[in-house]
């Protein structure tokens, strides 16, 4: 798998207006919690009552190029909330595709721009039935260009067996994953071998898309040691894969309160993601890009000064790594005291 169909390789930390920050949030240090409690499963998904696929509301957020939120529901109940418009370009976000209480709430996102269109993380077999319907009322499948995924996790890739077999679409994807997300596609599948792949190196590169691209910009270790986002330069939407997930939260609208939202994504990051050198590295490419909506594959989006207070959080964050204690006096259970010969 040696193809790589971007346009250009950027230099890490590309051109771009640097984001204004907004004050800085320092969370309170607690312990190290290894447990998974806080993995970002929100029971309370918005309830979806059947009707006609038509507007249902608008939520106007403050933000330049992102002038509204608009959310629609098909006939099945299913929600689509549209980021982003203007006459060649749309961004729609897929919130509530997860049924039952097993998998993890997860947003799939939508970028077209004319004849081309982008889907970004569109999850495992879990999602791909709910959502190619769902598609259906934007594009045809035989018209999407390109599966982007953020890493290799099954929630993120785990349906591409699928969307390599009823669409032409080329995974967009790290080099460091194009060896692993194959094992997803039975070997009698046809049409689905390297020129299917668009492998994206460390520092990142640009996917053409219509008469625009999208920005593959470098977050490894966050928390993949492979991560990519998918920066839209035309409504300014940083598709932010993991990094900024919340937890538990209900209604898919910008988050109101920043400091009352930190606590839905401290738990989930203090585990999940590497390390604060890591989160360092990503908050200086992240300044170099004018963000006007940061959206996470679970939770809800960010918009506006909180681009920049989540900047500021995250670069101050101590997780992962950081938070293993390496002087504790360790003392493993013998096997046969858990009743094992
Ligand atoms: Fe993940
Ligand atoms: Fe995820």
């Amino acid at each position: 798998m040696a193809t790589v169909s971007v346009r250009s390789v950027l230099r890490s930390g590309g051109g771009g207006r640097p984001n204004k920050c907004m004050g800085r949030y320092r969370p309170s240090q607690a312990g190290f919690n290894p447990s998974f409690e806080s993995h970002p499963v929100a029971r309370g998904r918005v309830s979806a009552s059947p009707s006609r696929f038509c507007p249902l509301m608008q939520v106007n957020i403050a933000v330049g190029a992102v002038r509204t939120m608009s959310l629609s529901r098909n006939e099945k109940g299913d929600m689509a909330v549209e980021l982003f418009a203007n006459d060649a370009h749309r961004c729609i976000a897929f919130p509530d595709m997860v049924r039952g209480d097993d998998g993890v709430q997860a947003n799939q996102f939508l970028v077209m721009d004319g004849s081309e269109s982008a889907l970004i993380d569109p999850g495992g077999a879990l999602l791909y039935t709910p959502l190619s319907l769902a598609l259906s009322g934007y594009l045809k499948l035989r018209d999407l260009t390109y599966i982007c995924a953020s890493h290799q996790d099954p929630d993120v890739i785990g349906s591409v067996d699928r969307w390599l077999m009823y669409t032409p679409a080329r995974v967009v994807c790290s080099r460091l994953w194009g060896r692993f997300i194959p094992h997803s596609v039975p070997h009698y599948q046809k049409n689905t071998s390297h020129d299917r792949y668009i492998l994206i190196d460390d520092a990142g590169g640009l996917i053409a898309l219509g008469r625009s691209h999208l920005r593959a910009v470098p977050a490894h270790f966050l928390h993949s040691v492979g991560n990519l986002q998918f920066y839209d330069p035309v409504s300014r939407i940083l598709f932010s894969g993991d990094l900024g997930a919340s937890v538990g939260v209900m209604e898919y609208k910008p988050v109101a309160d920043f400091d009352a939202h930190v606590p839905k994504m401290l738990s989930f990051h203090r585990r999940y993601m590497a390390s604060n050198r890591a989160c360092r590295w990503w908050a200086r490419r992240a300044r170099q890009l004018d963000i006007a909506m940061i959206a996470p594959q679970h939770g809800i989006p960010m918009v506006g000064a909180d681009v920049g207070r989540f900047i500021d959080w995250i670069e101050d964050l101590e997780c992962g790594v950081d938070l293993l204690p390496v002087d504790e006096v360790v003392d493993l259970l013998p096997a046969e005291a858990a009743g094992f010969n």
